[in-house]
């Protein structure tokens, strides 16, 4: 794939990394083997990214490979989510844009699962989760890029050696004790380490994290902090690839605890929504195993990626979920979906979606663990 370097949108491209590269002093652009686009939900971006998307589309073609973040609506089932012909139109129209430039579609925002990286590799991400799990627990090194400068690297193969992309700046300022001892505790627990004041937080827990906590907590201090990257003592790949912090901070078992309280519900939920960041091929196994011989009593949205439909024993347990009255939706979520929006009392297993549904979809949230969320759904409270 090669883009049109005598094309207007090329140079626009490269105006866009030139003019980063001066703001953040970086030193050179280096080159990139991935990209990963946010920011393609029609509900986000409207008519002037749409046009914008559509009119770089004519002219330039993606140099690397580039996958997509969820867009605003499942592209197959978009009406069972209430979403308007107007919505899907533009929707299409804006994916389809992506696609003539090489992007592949996977609408998913745990490209950490299906991209092979490795650590050191030179990525520009947009979508605060899969950058901090990029930096963090693969050791591939990605700024928080936006919708845009992901597309301008792109299209150029470059990004501004800046940032994430230097050891000085993946250096720890500050050591977490962090006590995990419930489900869900990792992403209420990132909540709270978000908003420390520190750049690089050196978590030490009490026990090793399981990769599930790992991607939950991660997602939680980015969306509350804007933290770009973590180390686990003992089991990220750069945990002791620099001096350790002096300053150290807690978060208890008693701070973790505190919060749950707060955010348990108080009322039954109308919806009960999972998968943010997407739900896995595992979670999709554990919600179709708890709904065995279950039915929901309370409408269940689980999001997750249409690629992992193409396996049998994954089609196999949403169907299952399904039966048991859930609705399990690809290409989109919670978040960058209006479709949120006809709930008012929503509870979820997430610390990033605690922190963006009150403040982009209107909805009131309420927090539990994976399986306290099934349980409430199943009850009814
Ligand atoms: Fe992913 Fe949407 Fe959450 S993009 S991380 S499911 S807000």
């Amino acid at each position: 794939m090669s883009s049109n370097e005598n094309s207007e949108g090329y140079e626009v491209c490269m105006d866009i990394v030139e003019t980063m590269a001066r703001i953040f002093n970086a030193r050179r652009l280096v080159e990139v083997r991935s990209v990963h686009i946010s920011g393609i939900s029609y509900q986000n971006i409207g008519d002037a990214g749409l046009e914008w998307i559509e009119e770089l589309s004519e002219s330039v073609k993606f140099r690397v490979k580039a996958t997509v973040n969820p867009a605003g609506m499942d592209i197959e089932r978009w009406k069972e989510m209430g979403i308007t012909p107007e919505f899907y139109e533009k929707q299409m129209r804006i994916l389809k844009a992506l696609k003539r430039m090489g992007a592949r579609l996977e609408m998913s925002c745990v490209p950490y699962y299906f991209e092979r990286l490795k650590c050191g590799d030179r990525i520009a991400w947009a979508e605060s989760n899969a950058v901090i799990y990029a930096n963090s627990v693969i050791g591939a090194r990605t700024n928080r890029e936006s919708g845009i400068t992901a597309i301008a690297s792109a299209v150029t193969g470059l990004t501004p050696e800046y940032g994430m992309h230097l050891d000085e700046n993946r250096t720890p300022d500050v050591a977490v004790k962090v006590e995990l001892s419930r489900e869900g505790d990792a992403a209420l627990a990132g909540c709270i380490v978000g908003r420390i004041e520190c750049d690089v937080p050196y978590l030490i827990p009490k026990v090793e994290m399981k990769e599930s906590e790992l991607k939950a907590i991660g997602a939680a201090m980015a969306a509350s902090g804007g933290k770009a990257m973590f180390h686990v003592e003992g089991q990220t790949p750069e945990w002791d690839n620099y001096e350790k912090p002096e300053a150290i901070e807690v978060v208890s078992e008693e701070d973790v605890r505190e919060m749950r309280e707060e955010l348990s519900p108080t009322e039954t939920p109308d919806l009960v929504a999972i998968g943010c960041p997407h739900a896995y091929a595992g979670e999709i196994v554990r919600i179709s195993r708890f709904v065995d011989k279950e039915k929901f009593r309370i409408p269940v949205w689980v999001f997750t990626c249409r690629r992992l439909l193409r396996n049998e024993a994954i089609r196999l347990a949403v169907e299952k979920i399904e039966r048991a009255g859930g609705k399990v939706f690809c290409d989109t979520c919670m978040v960058v979906s209006p479709a949120t929006e006809q709930f008012d009392y929503v509870m979820v297993d997430s610390g990033k979606a605690l922190t963006y549904l009150p403040k982009l979809r209107g909805v009131r949230v309420c927090f539990g663990g994976l399986e306290e969320c099934l349980r409430v759904a199943v009850s009814g409270l």
